[in-house]
């Protein structure tokens, strides 16, 4: 059985002291919600201050991205062993980051490493942009973001895979349930070629995209859907609160 999972990635918002209120403010509602796990990704700067406070609770930390190589003159960039003992959980490849930043397939790859070499648990973000959605390439795009992305890797136990069509992100225009599960359904049969079924069964894959607490429900009552990458809504705590309340009902 997979324990659903819900991860607010907070993104180039909150200040630390920010960061320190929003966390306090949704620590006591959402401490008490089980059967589902339960994460928040705040920006690098705030980690340590976010930790203090989840320190004893049921709630997770994640960051947002880490650079693959371990130390050296890689001018404000963070390794793994930075946030090995830090967090738990490492957002990597999100499409902002290929957007913005030029992550790449190969890139995305060399970060899974590093992070499974420390010990931190990747949240791998993989999707198919608007056009290549309109194309009929869904399917195509995001098999090839996984099998790149794994590439040379043993099966990494605890690994998360998130579904975000880049084409809903940021914009309040989700996937349909049955969108994400029909992806979903298909990274999870890729899941089993390249490694096994019980890797299949095993491997959490959320659904990212404009989901809010309107629209949990659609998503959580699907099969294949183990959880979301909330961004927004997770910004809110009556929001997010609702959302993993709502995940522990319909799961
Ligand atoms: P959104 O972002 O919920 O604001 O659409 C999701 C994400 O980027 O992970």
């Amino acid at each position: 059985m997979r324990v659903p999972f819900i991860a607010g990635n907070w993104k180039m918002n909150t200040t630390v002291g920010e960061a320190v209120s929003l966390v306090r403010e949704m620590l006591p509602g959402l401490d008490t919600v089980k059967n589902v796990e339960k994460a928040v990704c705040p920006p690098y700067v705030s980690l340590s201050a976010v930790k203090e406070v989840l320190e004893g609770t049921s709630v997770k930390l994640g960051a947002q991205n880490l650079y693959f190589m371990e130390k050296g003159a890689y001018t404000g960039e963070i390794s793994p062993p930075m946030l090995a003992g830090l967090c738990e959980y490492v957002i990597i490849g999100h499409s902002e980051r290929r957007k913005y930043f030029n992550d790449t397939d190969e890139t995305v790859n060399k970060k899974i490493q590093a992070a499974l070499g420390a010990g931190l648990k990747p949240i791998l973000c993989i999707g198919e942009r608007l056009e290549e959605n309109e194309a009929g390439k869904t399917g195509e795009v995001v098999t090839g973001q996984l099998k790149s992305a794994l590439e040379g890797i043993p099966y990494p136990v605890g690994f998360v895979i998130a579904y975000e069509p880049v084409w809903a992100i940021g914009t309040g225009k989700p996937a349909t349930g049955e969108q994400a599960n029909d992806t979903i359904g298909l990274i999870r049969r890729t899941v089993s070629e390249l490694y096994s079924g019980e890797a299949a069964d095993d491997v959490r894959i959320l659904y990212g995209g404009s989901v809010t607490a309107a629209n949990t429900a659609e998503f959580m009552s699907r099969s294949e859907v183990d959880g979301a990458l909330v961004g927004g809504a997770s910004l809110k705590p009556d929001e997010f609160l609702s959302i993993v309340t709502q995940t522990a009902e319909i799961r």
